[in-house]
């Protein structure tokens, strides 16, 4: 098999350290190593007990480690498809057909396909490091925009994980708790634990615990009653896709939460960069939700495991871009 053959296996596994207490540079947690050369992704299947790096040095084995959730986040997806597309050129593979093994990786998140879109005039290491930086700055500008809705000493809850693992760096709804901590408007996160897969039990906890914010794991079915004895005064989550008018896939269970917020009388904000909008879907129902293995849910019997749900934009309380509060 030689140069430019998509499919011959490389991925390598690298065990690493990372001091307590130290928040994640965007290279820690995806880079393009071109003398290998390899998109170096953190193993977020490990974490938070293991800290190890995946070296994926074609591009199947990043489309596999995106679909398995090596990389994950709708903003890091959308970053690791664009140093994939540079890997591509560098390996001298066939572009068109790289960009299809990855476009195929995950339907969901709109960042994927952006990315891919971003990336075909110039797929230079160069470009996607840019896209990269670019990325991680519209979350420094958002989360500065979001702080500004936490009242003073806020009790925050969140779902899944939208921290700098899964934009990359910095963070979209993780990214406002901290801009909101550092500004002395948050007291307390709750973390919903957000079944199958516990994004928000083993990244979300685990990231908190870095930035030194207070918080606790609940199990997703005790959201409502936190609500009603006054443990949250407002939900913050990310965005997998927000469609023309409003209504936005995030991970499974967000609709729940918001339904619920409304319920409770809290106001429920979603933090996305602008790369997580898609204008050509007009509304929510034709957004393609990823339906994933049922043994991520039960091996024991058969089983439904929709990935994402989409919350309609009445439950929604104002969307946080880089450009500001909608
Ligand atoms: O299946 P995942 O872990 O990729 O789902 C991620 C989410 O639902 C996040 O909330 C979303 O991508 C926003 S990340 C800033």
């Amino acid at each position: 098999m030689g140069r430019g053959d998509l499919s011959r296996s490389q991925t390598r596994n690298r065990v690493a350290t990372l001091q307590p207490g130290c928040s994640l540079e965007p290279e820690q947690i995806v880079h393009l190593d071109e003398s290998f050369p390899a998109v170096v992704l953190l193993d977020q299947r490990r974490l938070p007990d293991e800290v190890t790096y995946l070296e994926c040095r074609t591009i199947p084995e990043l489309a596999d480690a995106i679909k398995t959730l090596a990389v994950r986040g709708a903003p890091a997806i959308g970053v690791a498809a664009a140093y994939g597309m540079a890997l591509a050129q560098l390996r001298g593979d066939d572009m068109k057909e790289a960009e299809q093994i990855l476009a195929a990786s995950r339907p969901t998140a709109v960042n994927l396909f952006w990315a891919l879109d971003t990336m075909r005039d110039d797929p230079t290491p160069q470009r996607a490091a840019a896209l990269h930086e670019e990325e991680v700055e519209r979350c420094k500008q958002m989360a500065a925009h979001a702080a500004e809705v936490f009242a003073p000493h806020a009790k925050a809850l969140t779902h899944c994980n939208a921290g700098g693992l899964a934009t990359g760096g910095y963070g979209s709804a993780v990214g406002a708790l901290r801009a909101a901590w550092e500004r002395n408007r948050l007291q307390h996160v709750l973390v919903d634990e957000t079944r199958p897969l516990l994004q928000g039990a083993r990244l979300t906890a685990w990231e908190l615990e870095q930035l030194g914010i207070p918080h606790h794991v609940i199990a997703d079915s005790a959201a409502a009653s936190m609500m009603a004895r006054g443990d949250v005064d407002l939900v913050v989550t990310g965005a997998d896709r927000i469609a023309a008018n409003g209504d936005t896939a995030n991970k499974i269970g967000t609709y729940s939460l918001a339904v619920l917020a409304k319920h409770h009388g809290i106001p429920f904000y979603v933090v996305a960069p602008t790369s997580t909008l898609d204008p050509a879907t007009p509304t929510g129902e034709g957004i393609v939700v990823e339906e994933r293995d049922g043994t991520e849910v039960t091996a024991r019997f058969p089983a439904r495991n929709p990935a994402f749900d989409v919350t309609p934009r009445e439950l929604i309380t104002a969307i946080v871009t880089e450009d500001g509060v909608l």
